[in-house]
Order: structure tokens, then C-alpha cells, then sequence
């Protein structure tokens, strides 16, 4: 029997979700039930009747998971594969700052470990930042953390000017540079352009939009499943995509008559690269790695993720 095929048959016999992030090996993809981005996958694992779910992805989203349903079990088939965003920043370093801001409402990416959530107010993901932040009464300071990047453009859209934002940022979306941007869109005059909040060349992006720099050319911030509805539902048959090209695997199969083409090859995440078809099924077999989180933060943190699902 194929590996595929042995997975499939492991996971039914025993009764397990498989979740994996946009970003996964195709391989992976395959086997999964369900495929999407950070608040999909937070969302899935929050109302499935599951009792084990197998996380492919990085270790910040199986925990979320963890957290989200303690009384399930949460599995991830590799306890290393972490991210340099959520590395940015740990709970005394937010404790501190916090102390600076008393008054400050405090705002993380998902992308932060449970016990940096379990010092939020809200958590938020690419797709709800702006409207988590909206949530707030304007005159209430905003601690916005770990990715500048994302913060920058969420102060933007929101018209704030009371938001401190932490100074962490994605090695993978970092590297996606205005440089690139401005050489491959010359090349492709008639491609829509998207592009992840994450990259550093968001901000120069949201600059040259209103500037009117792009002309007519269609240019969309999304987080990776606003990416994937955008290009299912857009008339344009070519496509360029600022993000982690994990994604495009997906894109090309769900879109077979459109072209998707990636703003750098380089942005490859080694953390989610590390999540392979012989680990899932070592992870089946012998229901490893359990992530577990201590009641203690996971009670504080849970507040923090219900306050964001609640919000759309
Ligand atoms: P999304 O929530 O957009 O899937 O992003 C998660 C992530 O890790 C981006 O690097
Ligand atoms: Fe973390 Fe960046 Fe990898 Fe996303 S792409 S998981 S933010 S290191």
C-alpha cells in the first residue's frame, strides 16, 4: 500500500481530523480534510465532533487547537516546526511592555505562543486583524504585536494613530521585498497582484495604490484563504502571489485554467516544510506528538481566541 493510501485508511480506523495550512507539502495537502488559513483551520478544530485532530502545520496553530478544544486530543507530527514570527517576541518581553502601556488594549497575531496569549486581550489572524482592531474604541491605545508589517497595514486601515506596534517580523514574508515587486509586475503588465500582509513590501504596496501608481492593475492585501476565494472568483487568468508558495499548489488545482505565479521562489517556510507524508503517518501510528498546554495559561489564552472567533 501507497503511503497516501495507508494514511487514508489509519485516520479512518482511527477517527482523526487532519488540518493543514495552506503553506503544507502538496503531499501533505492530500491527506488532509480540511485545508485553509490560520482562522479556517482555529475555526475547524473549534467545532468539529472529533476527538483527535492531527495538525499539520506549525506548532503555534496545533496549540491554538489545544486550545481552542481542550477536550480534544491535538496531535503535530513534528514538535519542531516553529516559526520566526511567534519566536519575536515571549511573555516577559510583553509583560514588560505592557507595563509601559497600562492603559492599552493588547492585540497578537495568532502566530505567538499560548503563553504570550494568555497576556492578550484579543488574538487576531491575517484575515480579521483590521476588524479585530475596529473592534476597540478608538480612543483606547493599541499594542499590536509581533509582526510589523501586518501592524502597519492594520493601522492604516483603520486610521489609527494610537497603535504601538511590535518590531517582529516573518524571515519568509520579510524577504518578499518592494524591489521584486516593482521588477516582476513590469514583466507582467496584465497580472493581478497578492500579496500577504506579512511582506515588508506591504507597506510601499498600500503607498503606490494610493498614489494611484498601479493604474488599473487589480492589487489585493489578503490573508492565505482570502487569496485563495480571490483568485477562484476573479475573471483575470494570471496571477502574481506575495506569500509562502505553498499556496500555489492549491491554487493551480482549484484554478486549472489560470496561471499563478509566485513574487519570489525563495519564500519557502522551513517550519512548514518540515511536516512530511512518513512523519503524519508516524504521528497516526503512534499518536505522537500530543501538544498539551497547562490549564493555567490555557485559560487565560482561551479568552483571547474566543474573543476573536467571536469577531468576524
Ligand atoms: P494565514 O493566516 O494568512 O494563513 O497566515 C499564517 C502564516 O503563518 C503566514 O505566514
Ligand atoms: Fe511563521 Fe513565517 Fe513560517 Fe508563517 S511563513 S509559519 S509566519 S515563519
Amino acid at each position: 500500500m501507497d503511503i497516501k493510501s495507508e494514511i487514508l485508511k489509519l485516520k479512518k480506523e482511527k477517527d482523526v481530523l487532519i488540518l493543514a495550512h495552506n503553506y503544507q507539502l502538496p503531499e501533505v495537502q492530500d491527506v488532509a480534510d480540511y485545508v485553509g488559513d490560520s482562522l479556517g483551520l482555529s475555526r475547524q478544530a473549534a467545532t468539529t465532533d472529533y476527538k483527535t485532530i492531527l495538525f499539520c502545520g506549525v506548532h503555534f496553530m496545533a496549540e491554538t487547537a489545544a486550545l481552542t478544544c481542550p477536550e480534544k486530543k491535538v496531535l503535530i507530527p513534528d514538535l519542531a516546526a516553529g516559526c520566526s514570527l511567534a519566536d519575536t517576541i515571549n511573555a516577559d518581553e510583553l509583560r514588560k511592555w505592557k507595563s509601559e502601556h497600562p492603559e492599552a488594549i493588547t492585540v497578537g497575531y495568532v502566530n505567538t505562543s499560548a503563553e504570550v496569549k494568555a497576556e492578550l486581550d484579543y488574538c487576531c489572524t491575517s484575515s480579521n486583524a483590521v476588524n479585530v482592531v475596529k473592534a476597540i474604541p478608538e480612543d483606547k491605545e493599541v499594542l499590536f504585536l509581533p509582526d510589523m508589517f501586518l501592524g502597519s497595514y492594520v493601522a492604516k486601515m483603520t486610521n489609527r494613530d494610537n497603535m504601538f506596534i511590535w518590531a517582529g517580523e516573518c524571515h519568509v514574508h520579510a524577504g518578499i521585498k518592494s524591489q521584486d515587486v516593482q521588477e516582476k509586475l513590469r514583466e507582467l503588465v496584465n497580472a493581478e497582484f497578492l500579496v500577504h500582509p506579512e511582506c515588508s513590501c506591504t507597506s510601499s504596496v498600500m503607498y503606490d495604490i494610493a498614489s494611484g501608481d498601479y493604474g488599473t492593475r487589480q492589487v489585493q492585501v489578503l490573508s492565505t484563504e482570502g487569496m485563495m476565494k480571490y483568485a477562484k472568483n476573479s475573471p483575470s487568468k494570471q496571477f502574481v502571489v506575495a506569500t509562502e508558495t505553498g499556496i500555489l499548489y492549491r491554487m493551480r488545482q482549484q484554478n486549472p485554467d489560470k496561471q499563478f505565479i509566485p513574487m519570489s521562489e525563495n519564500a519557502v517556510c522551513k517550519y512548514m516544510k518540515m511536516i512530511t507524508p512518513e512523519k503524519v503517518l508516524a504521528s497516526l501510528k503512534e499518536e505522537k506528538y500530543h501538544v498539551k498546554v497547562p490549564k493555567h495559561i490555557a485559560d487565560k489564552a482561551h479568552l483571547a481566541i474566543e474573543r476573536m472567533l467571536a469577531i468576524n
